[in-house]
C-alpha cells in the first residue's frame, strides 16, 4: 500500500489524530471524549459524587482554578510558516536524563478512590508511553509496589512526592524507601502543609484519608508503625488518628529544605513555588528544580494564576530547571507554558478523569490526545523542536501588533 501524505508529514505523536480519522472512515468513533470539558462531564456521570467533588473541587469559590484557565488566554501563539517542520522533536532533558516528551503525571492523592488499583494502572501506562509519573505520598499502594509496576517492562521513570510529615523520622523513612525503590527524584510539596478550605468536600463531610484511603505509604512504613501500640491491621482507627496528628506541618522553614537535600541521595524538587523569592530560597538550599504550581487552585482562593507566576520564577531560578502545572488542559496550553520557560509540565485533573472513565486505557487516551495536539501545534506554529520555543513564540493577548515577547 502506498504511503498517505500523513505518513510523510507527521511525527509519531500526531499519528494519533491520523488513526482516529482512519477509524472514523471505517465507522468507529472514539469511545472517550476528546476535550477536558467532555472528559469532566462524562466522568461526573460515572463517579461517586463525593469522589468527583474531591477531584474537581478547589479552594473557596474556585476563583484560583478559574484564574489558572483564564491566564492561558492571556497569551497568544503567533504562527510562523515555511520552517521545515516535518520531523519534530518533543524531547526534553530532565535531571540530566532525556525524556521523550515534556509531559509528566502530577501527584494525585487517594487515586484509588477513582479506580481500583489506580496507581498501578497509571504506572503501567505512564511507563509504556514514556511519561514520568510523580507518585503522591497519599497513595493507595505502597511506593514499592508502584515502583515495581513502573519498572515491570519498559522501565518507566518515577518521582516520589513528599508531603513532609511533622515527624522527621517518618519523613526520612519515606525518603529512604523512595531511594531504595528506584525513584529518581523527590518532589517536596510546599503549598499543602495543611488542607485548605474546600467547600465542596466540606458539604459532603468528605476527606478520603479518614476512611483510610491514600494512607498505604504510612501504614506500610516501619517508623510510622513503630509509633503505634497496635498494628494498623489490628486497630486501623488508631493508625488514621496518628496520621491526622502527623500530616499538618506549619512549622517548616527555609532552612529545612537544605536539611532535606542533605539527607536525600535523590535530586530534590520543590513543588508549589509561585513567588520568585521562594525560587531563590530553593536555589540557595541547593535544590535541583522547582515546580511552579498553585496545586490546581486547591489551596488558596483568589491566588495569582500559576501561569502568570511562571516567567518571574524562571528568571529568579538561574540554571535550576522550572517545571509547571495548574490549569493545563490542551496541547496548546503546554506549548504556552514551555514558551514561558517551563522545562516540562505536569497534568492533574485531566488524567484523573481519564482514569475514572477507562482505567489505565483512559489515562493513555488523555495523554495521547495532549501529546498529539502538542505535536501538531508545535509544527503548525513553526517549531520543529521543544527547544525552539521561547517568549518570542507568544504575544500578550490584545496587543495590536505582532510584537514579540511577553510584553
Ligand atoms: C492534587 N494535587 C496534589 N499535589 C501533590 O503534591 N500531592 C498530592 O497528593 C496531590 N493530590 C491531589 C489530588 C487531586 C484530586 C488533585 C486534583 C490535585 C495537585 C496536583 O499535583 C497538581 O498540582 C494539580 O492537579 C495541577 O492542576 P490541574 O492540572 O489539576 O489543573
Amino acid at each position: 500500500m502506498s504511503a498517505t501524505p500523513y505518513d510523510l508529514a507527521v511525527s509519531r505523536f500526531a499519528d494519533f489524530q491520523t488513526d482516529i480519522y482512519a477509524q472514523g472512515a471505517a465507522g468507529v468513533v472514539p469511545s472517550l471524549p476528546l476535550t477536558f470539558d467532555g472528559l469532566m462531564a462524562a466522568a461526573e456521570e460515572v463517579m461517586d459524587p463525593r469522589t468527583f467533588g474531591y477531584v474537581a473541587g478547589s479552594a473557596g469559590t474556585g476563583a484560583t482554578n478559574a484564574a489558572n484557565r483564564d491566564a492561558f488566554s492571556g497569551f497568544e501563539i503567533v504562527p510562523r510558516h515555511l520552517r521545515g517542520v516535518a520531523d519534530r522533536d518533543l524531547q526534553v532533558d530532565l535531571l540530566a536524563k532525556p525524556q521523550p516528551t515534556p509531559l509528566l503525571l502530577a501527584p494525585i492523592g487517594a487515586l484509588g478512590t477513582v479506580f481500583p488499583n489506580a496507581e498501578l494502572e497509571v504506572a503501567r501506562v505512564a511507563s509504556a508511553l514514556g511519561v514520568p509519573m510523580v507518585l503522591s505520598t497519599l497513595a493507595n499502594h505502597p511506593l514499592e509496589h508502584v515502583a515495581a509496576a513502573l519498572h515491570e517492562s519498559q522501565g518507566g521513570t518515577g518521582w516520589f512526592q513528599l508531603y513532609w510529615p511533622n515527624d522527621n523520622e517518618v519523613a526520612l523513612s519515606l525518603v529512604h524507601r523512595a531511594e531504595q525503590a528506584g525513584y529518581e527524584a523527590l518532589v517536596v510539596t510546599l503549598d499543602t502543609w495543611t488542607l485548605a478550605w474546600r467547600p465542596v468536600d466540606l458539604a459532603h463531610g468528605y476527606l478520603p484519608f479518614l476512611n483510610g484511603a491514600g494512607l498505604a505509604n504510612y501504614l506500610s512504613d516501619p517508623v510510622f508503625r513503630a509509633r503505634l501500640k497496635e498494628s494498623p491491621e489490628e486497630h486501623p482507627e488508631a493508625a488514621v488518628a496518628l496520621w491526622t496528628t502527623m500530616f499538618n506541618n506549619p512549622g517548616l522553614r527555609a532552612r529545612d529544605l537544605a536539611w532535606l537535600k542533605k539527607n536525600s541521595k535523590l535530586p530534590v524538587i520543590a513543588k508549589g513555588v509561585c513567588h520568585p523569592d521562594d525560587a531563590r530560597i530553593a536555589l540557595a538550599a541547593g535544590l535541583d528544580g522547582i515546580i511552579v504550581s498553585n496545586h490546581g487552585g486547591r489551596q488558596i482562593d483568589g491566588a495569582r494564576a500559576a501561569l502568570n507566576c511562571l516567567a518571574d520564577v524562571v528568571e529568579a531560578s538561574g540554571d535550576m530547571p522550572v517545571l509547571f502545572d495548574s490549569g493545563i488542559r490542551t496541547g496548546s496550553d503546554i506549548l504556552k507554558a514551555l514558551a514561558l520557560g517551563a522545562r516540562a509540565v505536569l497534568i492533574g485533573r485531566p488524567y484523573v478523569f481519564g482514569l475514572a472513565l477507562g482505567g489505565g486505557a483512559g489515562v493513555g487516551h488523555v495523554l495521547r490526545c495532549l501529546l498529539a495536539e502538542l505535536d501538531l501545534t508545535l509544527g503548525l506554529s513553526g517549531h520543529a523542536a521543544i527547544a525552539e520555543l521561547g517568549p518570542e513564540s507568544l504575544v500578550r493577548a490584545g496587543l495590536g501588533s505582532c510584537r514579540v515577547g511577553t510584553g
